[in-house]
């Protein structure tokens, strides 16, 4: 009998390569995502890649009845949390909306986790907790930030919330760097609705001509090349992450009930670079000019990855190049699925 793996947002671009990366390490995942930012096409792309069609079920977890329901249903071993918002700007606009989704979501599906004694949970996190890091590279044990929004807000109340819950709950905290790229198959990617607000997809759109140009959010910062530097990780890798961190919680092999690991992969590329990349390995153009700042970016971080990559026996294997090829292939794939 395979373990069942609760995956919540398991059609959002990290969770549907999650939902992969679990089935073929012999899980059984299950999916529960309300379509607010995610596709139910995205399930085809899944069923394409792994030749089966994973359990879903559309709701939100906020909705307890549901969740309790699901877990009468079905015994679950461990839950994926990814059912969150994540657009910093956004956030800002609309906080309730954030506190909301992703703190009263992250204590509702607790509380029913609770009541039907699970006690196995993966949360998303990210490196924004840090926010503008003192030591570079940024280890596990810097020392958090004030957050820079509601959304940063809302990762670290997360982290403090699992903290707190330790005595009954085991919990793996992932730190993320800047997730990109796309399945290597092109069935699965990032899907963002409207004008994308990351580097990777604005560019994509940019090359393919659906945008005019890419606005390069400063060259004056004290960098090399005086633009922003991020520790870009392939969304595979990110996927497999989480296998490692469900198999930790499984095998009760935490050294303590809440643990936390940043995931990136120790490189820290600037905006330039990734432009210049891009050309690189794709031979094409990109178009682009250079702009302002944009207010609320931090100038450089990247991971110190020698926590995950002992203690979680995680490393990331594909190098920007991979992650930029993955990118423009998934772009194609949508372009040619528009026309
Ligand atoms: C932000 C969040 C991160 C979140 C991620 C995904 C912070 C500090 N980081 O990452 O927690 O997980 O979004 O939502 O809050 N850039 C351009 N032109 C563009 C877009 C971006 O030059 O059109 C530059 C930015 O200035 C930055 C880099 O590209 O230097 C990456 O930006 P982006 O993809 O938006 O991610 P972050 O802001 O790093």
């Amino acid at each position: 009998m395979k373990e069942k793996i609760l995956v919540t947002g398991g059609l959002g671009f990290i969770g549907s390569h999650t939902v992969i990366s679990l089935f073929e390490a012999g899980f059984e995942p299950i999916i529960v995502d309300n379509l607010s930012n995610s596709n139910i096409y995205v399930l085809d792309g899944i069923e394409a890649v792994i030749g089966y069609r994973p359990e879903i079920h559309v709701f939100d977890v906020l909705d307890h009845v549901k969740l309790n329901e699901l877990f009468k249903i079905h015994t679950i071993s461990a839950i994926v949390h990814f059912a969150a918002f994540k657009a910093v700007g956004e956030s800002v606009q609309f906080p309730i909306k954030y506190y909301k989704n992703n703190v009263s979501g992250l204590v509702t599906l607790l509380e029913v986790m609770e009541k039907n004694e699970i006690q196995n949970i993966v949360f998303s996190s990210s490196c924004t907790v840090y926010g503008e890091p003192d030591i570079i590279p940024v280890s596990e044990n810097n020392k958090l930030k004030p957050a820079e929004s509601p959304y940063g807000a809302t990762k670290q109340m997360g982290e403090i919330i699992l903290k707190d819950n330790a005595h009954w709950c085991q919990s793996q905290c992932l730190r993320y760097f800047n997730p990109i790229g796309a399945h290597s198959s092109a069935k699965i990617g990032e899907l963002p609705l409207g004008v994308p607000n990351n580097l990777i997809p604005f560019l994509t759109q940019s090359v393919s001509g659906l945008r005019d140009e890419l606005t390069v959010y400063g060259n004056d910062y004290d960098t090399p090349d005086g633009t922003c530097i991020r520790d870009y990780i392939h969304v595979v890798d990110l996927a497999e992450a989480h296998v490692h961190s469900v198999k930790r919680l499984l095998k009760h092999q935490q050294l303590t009930a809440f643990e936390v690991f940043n995931i990136g992969t120790g490189t820290g590329s600037s905006v330039l670079e990734v432009i210049n990349t891009f050309e690189k390995v794709n031979g094409v153009s990109v178009p682009h000019k250079i702009g302002e700042r944009r207010s609320g970016d931090v100038v450089k971080v990247w991971a110190n990855t020698e926590k995950v990559n002992t203690v979680l026996g995680w490393v990331a294997k594909k190098n920007l190049e991979d992650m930029l090829k993955d990118a423009w292939n998934w772009q194609k794939s949508l372009n040619s699925i528009s026309k």
